[in-house]
């Protein structure tokens, strides 16, 4: 399919007859970004073959057919209806930071909260309550929460990702993860209905929160903990120190795979002797064996090929199954 009229895949990845029996017209990508952008309003941005790779932390992957900021909840509604009614595969995008898009990119239409109305970081009426809208950085909400001398929040200061994918993993560093510190979370569903749920209600666990993984935060209220400004400061060093003394700064995923019963992943990595193992222009990382980092020039592939040997060497010569934590997404070609 040439560039210029690279069509909108239905969810199996291509479109069939049977798709044209149900009524998807098949419309080139800019016939239809265009057509969402006239019901979108003037704040929003919508734009076709968007590359992907600039927006992760990992820097490899294609682009996405169609990717739009929305401007408001409204536009989001039109979005995520429009998506459903053309039955185009959706993707929200944080920060990244914990994404392997594939080389052949998104097909259909990637949506980020970027605009500053979903960014927003505002203490509420209840004492030591921040509410933070799901596009906020987790950097933005620790630095807001020590300026209003509110600590256990330290520890979000060095993941480099937002509020709402944060919650959708239930991501964590330091021995905290975010649902430590949640009260509730505000969403919108795919059908674009809006709802509210307190965390019982998510079926949290480790890096992993299902209640959520259908539904895009809008915003959520996290409990802080009244402490001297010095001290929180002096946490959120400490834990810089730790990273950074622990973890490469390359561009990386993050840990790569979740930590398996019994050994983290790091560990198993190191003691399999497969540290610094490159392929293509990803390597294991030296620093700490349960990153990929990407040494220039690497593409998705090179990634899989270097999570799949440490896969099957884990499974081979240990016995475990790693489970990935950065969450994969795309096609391959
Ligand atoms: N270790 C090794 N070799 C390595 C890496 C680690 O022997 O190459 C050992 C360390 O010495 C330590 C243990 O493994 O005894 C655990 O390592 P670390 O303290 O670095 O923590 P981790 O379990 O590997 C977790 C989170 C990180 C988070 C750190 C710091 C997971 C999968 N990872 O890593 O989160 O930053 O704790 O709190 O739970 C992420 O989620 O992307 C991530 C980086």
């Amino acid at each position: 399919m040439g560039r210029s009229e690279t069509r909108i895949a239905g969810k199996e990845g291509c479109m069939t007859s049977a798709d044209l029996k149900t009524g998807i017209v098949p419309a080139t990508t800019e016939a239809l970004a265009g057509e969402l952008a006239r019901l979108l309003s003037p704040a929003a941005v919508v734009r076709v073959r968007e590359p992907l790779a600039k927006r992760t932390t990992l820097r490899v992957g294609g682009p996405a057919d169609v990717y739009a900021e929305p401007g408001g909840e409204a536009d989001l509604r039109v979005m995520v209806r429009f998506a459903a009614e053309r039955r185009l595969p959706l993707l929200v995008l944080g920060r990244g930071s914990n994404l392997l898009v594939r080389d052949g990119g998104w097909r259909g239409l990637v949506v980020s909260l970027a605009h500053p109305c979903f960014c927003a970081i505002e203490l509420t009426e209840e004492g030591g309550r921040l509410r933070c809208g799901g596009g906020a950085r987790l950097k933005a909400v620790a630095n807001f929460a020590k300026q209003h001398s509110l600590g256990g929040l330290e520890f979000l200061e060095g993941i480099p990702g937002s509020l709402g994918g944060a919650l959708r993993m239930n991501a964590g560093a330091m021995g905290s993860s975010i649902f430590d510190r949640v009260i509730s979370v505000r969403f919108m569903d795919l059908a674009g209905v809006t709802g509210e749920s307190a965390p019982g209600q998510l079926g949290v666990g480790y890096r992993h929160c299902p209640g959520l993984r259908d539904r895009i935060v809008l915003d959520a209220v996290l409990q802080g903990a009244p402490a001297p400004r010095e001290e929180i400061e002096e946490r959120m060093n400490q834990y810089n120190r730790k990273r950074w003394s622990t973890q490469p700064a390359a561009p990386s995923a993050g840990c790569m795979f979740k930590n398996p019963a019994g050994i983290p992943a790091g560990r198993l990595i190191e003691e399999l002797g497969l540290k610094g193992t490159r392929i293509g222009g990803a390597r294991i990382s030296l620093e700490h064996g349960n990153f990929i980092v990407n040494e220039g020039g690497a593409t998705a592939r090179d990634v899989c090929r270097l999570i799949e040997l440490i896969r099957e060497r884990a499974r081979a010569e240990r016995g475990v199954e790693l489970e990935t934590e950065v969450e994969m997404v795309g096609s391959d070609e």
